[in-house]
Parts: C-alpha cells; sequence; structure tokens
C-alpha cells in the first residue's frame, strides 16, 4: 500500500507552481475577507466543532429548535436532535415575498430554448405536485420515490414536492442502464417514479421511458409511474400518470409540515469497493446545514449572482449544490440540459455570456475537455460576468487550473477547488475565496468545522509531505447516516479502518503550511470522467456474459477522462481460437447495457490467466502497471502464475 501512498509527482509539482494570494479586488467584496477573524473561527471551530454548526443551523428556519446539538455513539451521528425543519419551506416558502420574483433557475436546452422560473413560480408548482402526491397518489412520509429524469426543472421540482413531504426521494441517473435503474428501485423499495418520456444530448433523444418501463416490470413496490410528456405522441401505458393531468387542478398553495431533523431526506446509489451500489442515507437538518452554509462560504454567495454548477441532479454534486444548497440561500441559478460542447465546442461560454454567470462550478475533466477544445472558443465570448470558478470530482492537475484560472478566469477569479464525496454530503476541504491562498492542484484546507488528518497505516498523523489515507476525526452535520438497509456495510466501509476516524477511501498528503493535496482513491473505486465506478461491480458484468469466463477490471490513467477502464477478461472458450474484435465490441455493449454506457470499458484484453495469490485474489497492482504500459514492478513471489498474463490475439 505504501508505494500507492507515496507515489505521484504532486510534490514536484507543487514545488514547481505559483501560489494564488487573494486578491484585493475580490477580497474587498467577500463576504469573508478579514483573513485574522476568519483564523480565529476556523482555530476555534477546530477544538470545538459543534459549536461552529450551531452557529451556523440558525440561519435556517426551524419549525422548532433543537435540544442537542450533537449525539454520536459510533458509528452513528445525529445532529439537531428534537429540531423539526422541513428542507422544501426553506429552499422556498422563507424566501417569499422578498424574492418572490427573484428567479429561482434559468433552464436552457441543447437547442437554445430558454424556461425561467422565479420563487414563487417555483413554490406554485412543487404545491400543486406535493398535493397531488398527498391526495391522489396517497404518498406520505416514510415511502421512497425514484426519480429518473433529465436535467430539467420538473426534476427539481419533483425533489422538492418529495421533501416538502417528506418522501425521500432515490434519483438515477438518467444514464444508467434499466437493470441499474430496478437494482435502485428495488433496493430502496420506491412506490413511484418520476420520469419524462425524453431527454436531449448531443443531438440524440433519449428514450428514457423505455428504460423505466423495462425497469419496472420487475419492480412489484412501483404503483405508479408519473411521466412528463415532452413528445406529444407519447401514449400512456397502464400504471402510467400524466404529470400534468395529474398536477394541472390541484392547489398551488401548500403547507409544509415540519419533520425530525434525522428525518432522511433522500437515497443516492453510490459505488463502492465491493458488492453493488449502496444507497447513502442522508438527514435533512444536518444535510440542509452543511450545503447550505457551504454555498455560502465557499462560492461567496450574493443576491446578485448567477450561478451555474453544471453537475446533474443524478449525481450528489446536483443534490447539494445545483438544488439544496443554492436554493436555500435563494439564489438564482443557471440549468443546461445538454452536453457541453455541444452543439459547438463554445457551448459553456455561449450560455454565460448570453445569462451574464458571475459562478461556475464545473469538473476537471470538462475544463480539460475544453481546454483541447482550443482557446479560440472561450475568447469568441464575453466572460467578463464571471468571478469566481469552482472545480470538483477529481483531482485537477495543476496544467488545467492554470488554463482555466487564465483562460476562463481572465487572471481575476479565483478558483475553489473543493474535496468532498456522496458520503459527506456538502464540501469538506476548499479553499475561502476572498482568504485562503490558492495553490494550483491544492484543494488547500478543511472547511471550519471539519477536523480532517491525515494518517498511516497505523493511524497515527502523517509528517509533512508523507502520504497517508486522509480521514475525518469527528463527525460533522451532513455525514451520512448509514447505508439503506445495511448498517453493517457502513461501520465496516467507514469506520473500521482505524478507530474512530471515518475513513474517506482517498489518498493525499499534506504540505509544510497544512494545505492537503488529494492524490485520489486507495480502494477499488475508479473515477472515470469524474463519475465513481466500482472495479467490482464492472467485472460482475462482464462475468454475466455467457462467453466470460473471469474478468478484472482495473483504471488506467488517461489525460482527459482522469481515468479510463480497462477490463482484462478470461473467454470461456480461450482454447479454441477467438474472434477478438468482435467479442472485444460484444463485451463493451454488453456492459453499457448491464450498467450504463459510463460504465463502458475502453479496452479489453483477453487473455488465458490472471495473476493471482496463492490464496486466489486477482492482483490488481500488476494489472494496473501492465494496463498503464508500466514495467511490473515490485514483489512478485506471492504469485501463482509468474507469467502474470498470457495474452490472447486473434
Ligand atoms: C471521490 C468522491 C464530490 C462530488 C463529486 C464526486 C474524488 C472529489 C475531489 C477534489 C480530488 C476529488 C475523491 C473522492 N474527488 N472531489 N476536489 N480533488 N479528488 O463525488 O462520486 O462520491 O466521488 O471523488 O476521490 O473520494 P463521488
Amino acid at each position: 500500500m505504501t508505494d500507492k501512498l507515496n507515489s505521484g509527482s504532486i510534490e514536484t509539482i507543487m514545488k514547481e507552481t505559483r501560489a494564488f494570494p487573494p486578491s484585493k479586488s475580490f477580497t474587498d467584496q467577500a463576504h469573508i475577507n478579514d483573513s485574522d477573524s476568519y483564523q480565529k473561527i476556523w482555530k476555534d471551530s477546530q477544538k470545538h466543532p459543534e459549536k461552529f454548526w450551531e452557529k451556523e443551523a440558525l440561519s435556517l428556519y426551524w419549525h422548532e429548535k433543537w435540544h442537542t446539538t450533537h449525539e454520536w455513539k459510533e458509528p452513528f451521528s445525529k445532529w439537531f436532535l428534537g429540531g423539526k425543519i422541513n428542507v422544501s419551506y426553506n429552499c422556498l416558502d422563507r424566501h417569499l415575498p422578498e424574492r418572490k420574483d427573484k428567479l429561482a433557475f434559468i433552464w436552457e436546452g441543447e437547442d437554445g430554448s430558454v424556461r425561467k422560473f422565479t420563487y414563487q413560480d417555483l413554490y406554485e408548482e412543487v404545491s400543486q405536485l406535493a398535493n397531488a402526491m398527498e391526495t391522489e397518489l396517497h404518498l406520505k412520509a416514510g415511502d421512497t420515490a425514484a426519480i429518473y429524469m433529465p436535467l430539467i426543472p420538473e426534476a427539481v421540482i419533483a425533489m422538492l414536492a418529495c421533501a416538502r413531504i417528506g418522501v425521500a426521494h432515490s434519483i438515477v441517473f438518467a444514464g444508467f442502464s434499466a437493470t441499474s435503474l430496478k437494482d435502485r428501485i428495488q433496493d430502496a423499495e420506491c412506490k413511484v417514479v418520476f420520469t419524462a418520456d425524453i431527454g436531449f444530448r448531443r443531438g440524440q433523444v433519449l428514450d428514457l421511458i423505455k428504460t423505466v418501463r423495462e425497469a419496472t416490470t420487475e419492480c412489484p413496490s412501483v404503483v405508479k409511474t408519473i411521466l412528463l410528456r415532452r413528445d406529444s405522441l407519447t401514449t400512456l401505458a397502464p400504471k402510467e400518470i400524466d404529470w400534468e393531468k395529474l398536477t394541472t387542478k390541484q392547489s398551488r398553495q401548500h403547507t409544509a409540515q415540519p419533520f425530525d431533523s434525522e428525518h432522511p431526506l433522500f437515497y443516492l446509489y453510490t459505488s463502492g469497493t465491493t458488492g453493488k451500489p449502496k444507497g447513502i442515507v442522508h438527514s435533512s437538518g444536518g444535510y440542509l446545514v452543511g450545503t447550505s452554509v457551504t454555498t455560502k462560504w465557499v462560492f461567496d454567495l450574493k443576491e446578485e449572482d448567477i450561478y451555474w454548477c453544471t453537475a446533474d441532479i443524478g449525481w450528489i454534486t446536483g443534490h447539494s449544490y445545483v438544488v439544496y444548497g443554492p436554493l436555500s440561500n435563494g439564489a438564482t441559478s443557471v440549468i443546461y440540459e445538454g452536453g457541453p460542447l455541444h452543439p459547438h465546442p463554445g457551448r459553456v461560454w455561449e450560455i454565460i455570456d448570453k445569462h451574464q454567470v458571475t459562478i461556475l462550478y464545473t469538473a476537471p475533466t470538462a475544463i480539460r475537455a475544453f481546454m483541447r477544445a482550443g482557446d479560440e472558443y472561450p475568447q469568441k465570448y464575453r466572460l467578463n460576468s464571471l468571478r469566481l470558478l469552482g472545480s470538483v470530482g477529481e483531482p485537477i492537475n495543476p496544467e488545467a487550473w492554470i488554463w482555466y484560472h487564465q483562460q476562463i478566469g481572465k487572471g481575476r477569479c479565483p478558483i475553489v477547488d473543493t474535496w468532498w464525496q456522496t458520503e459527506t454530503g456538502s464540501i469538506l476541504i476548499a479553499p475561502i475565496p476572498g482568504v485562503t491562498t490558492l495553490k494550483p492542484g491544492s484543494a488547500t484546507k478543511p472547511f471550519p468545522g471539519i477536523v480532517a488528518d491525515i494518517v498511516n497505516e497505523e493511524g497515527h498523523s502523517c509528517a509533512a509531505n508523507e502520504g497517508g489515507y486522509l480521514i475525518i476525526r469527528h463527525p460533522w452535520p451532513s455525514m451520512l447516516r448509514t447505508i439503506h438497509k445495511n448498517p453493517e456495510r457502513f461501520k465496516e466501509q467507514y469506520w473500521s479502518k482505524f478507530k474512530g476516524m471515518y475513513f474517506t477511501g482517498d489518498g493525499a498528503h499534506r504540505d509544510e503550511e497544512g494545505y492537503f493535496w488529494i492524490k485520489g482513491r486507495v480502494d477499488d473505486v475508479i473515477n472515470v470522467s469524474g463519475h465513481r465506478l466500482g472495479t467490482m461491480e464492472i467485472e460482475s458484468a462482464l462475468v454475466s456474459h455467457p462467453r466470460v469466463a473471469e474478468a478484472a477490471v482495473v483504471g488506467r490513467p488517461d489525460e482527459l477522462k482522469g481515468q479510463s477502464i480497462v477490463a482484462f477478461v478470461i473467454p470461456r472458450d480461450s482454447k479454441e481460437k477467438i474472434n477478438t474484435q468482435s467479442l472485444q465490441q460484444e463485451l463493451k455493449t454488453h456492459v453499457a447495457k448491464e450498467i450504463g454506457s459510463l460504465a463502458r470499458p475502453d479496452e479489453i484484453i483477453f487473455t488465458k490467466i490472471l495473476p493471482k495469490t496463492r490464496s486466489g485474489k486477482i492482483m490488481r497492482r500488476f494489472l494496473k502497471d501492465l494496463a498503464a504500459g508500466k514495467e511490473i514492478s515490485g514483489d512478485t513471489t506471492t504469485l501463482e502464475n509468474p507469467g502474470l498474463i498470457e495474452l490472447i490475439k486473434s
């Protein structure tokens, strides 16, 4: 493991790159701009995290205030006990009347069409759907609803309507296959599915309802599918209700009921090291406190900002920084349904120019794609409205950071590199733009109230520049509460490697100034274009194909995607001559069908054997090196077969 933790050239990169102190022009206007008082808040928050969170929680509306800030029965954490809150109320009603005519969302489609929703509009649409859910669908607090939708305002409306009546939503990214959708619906026992007939991406029409119909044939818990018809020719199948018809006669007012602070707001399935994706459970009160305060501080959010987080609501970034964080702060957000480079490579810059976006939050993989497309595209548009840039999802390489800073931010805009996870609910490590000196490639320092550390194999704090495991020492409000139906796995995954510490699964080091440099996963989770996948999931999909005997999947460093997927496969008929080309295609399509096209392997290597230990465990370390075209390093004496692999060529 140590080679994994100390590898990489981050130390050298760090020494080569400059530091960027906060600029005077930005700092003068920033919410938090007094370094000394910020340092005091930060230091106090490290000693007394609860005090920090307690104070921040007061900026939300509580139907009833909590009596106990935090209860910790390791590994189960509860926050704001006794508090009663409604997340939807905090995102909508609280802003009426003073922000009633303020835009909540500006939606843009790939074809350039635009729809705008004020806070009043959003409140009314959410109320209509919430009323219909209660009176027509008989849904109640404690039920679960699946959402399988494109990035359109109705998806957000469905989320807020669920939150409003205490129904936990489980959003499945609309690129996942019918099998993946079915597994998630079954695990969460969803009673209804919200969907649209079609979605649009890169000039293609996505047949979403086909996937939903295929998935729900094996989902007995589902009583109704609520179908938003974007194409007037779509007809309804049994058990489907037309969205429009369901909501149109409903009252445009709805009184939000308070729920317990710990009431589950949503489940979100994400990949782990083993088994099927796990249902991460998030709370109401603690989650909203975390997302709300980080949105305000990390993005220096102001009343007049036009904020654009490019994530899809199918991922945690969409939950926290498209919906709950911005709306709880009364922000105006842009959402865009479509490919970021479609129909032309300047699409994102065109949208920024058109809607005068001031804050852009996107992923390194997208930044690298924009970089590759060429500087002429951002240069065609006015980007002077931008004042802050953000990055999330994977380590940002300093080259991409510098390009983003110069070509997009024109040297004016701070870049906030934000480290967090589906499990953490909100940003845990990131700069505070008015006070933090930035270093390209570093997520800088923990947010106030977050007690992070880097430890070695024995669980002791690492020295400066020594590689180790990133851990969190103290629970925080937006922390996952458990894994749905699997508290054992929750314990095992996050709380068993080091006693009393939350194990993130990431490797990192800290420099002499206490800056965190995150290197990426140390487990069998891979990060492809900012999307998290388990190598085991892809292996299971591969071995479910009749022609596959064994499979081992690894990530290979990829300039554009961060990592690409390489599969080593032992075919069943390995003794016969096989057409590797056509089998490769067949297996790629099979994985895309089983999981979704985001899991489609980039390369499949056919072999007669796989390197295994005496106990039969696949030695992934060697496969990783092989896939990356590196010399095989390290100790091979535990290998059963010194030949490692034996390629099959056709
Ligand atoms: C994993 C979590 C957080 C929302 C999107 C991904 C990696 C995330 C950074 C960053 C370095 C990062 C980590 C983490 N990651 N942000 N700024 N720098 N690595 O959420 O799908 O749960 O993935 O993404 O490896 O563990 P996720």
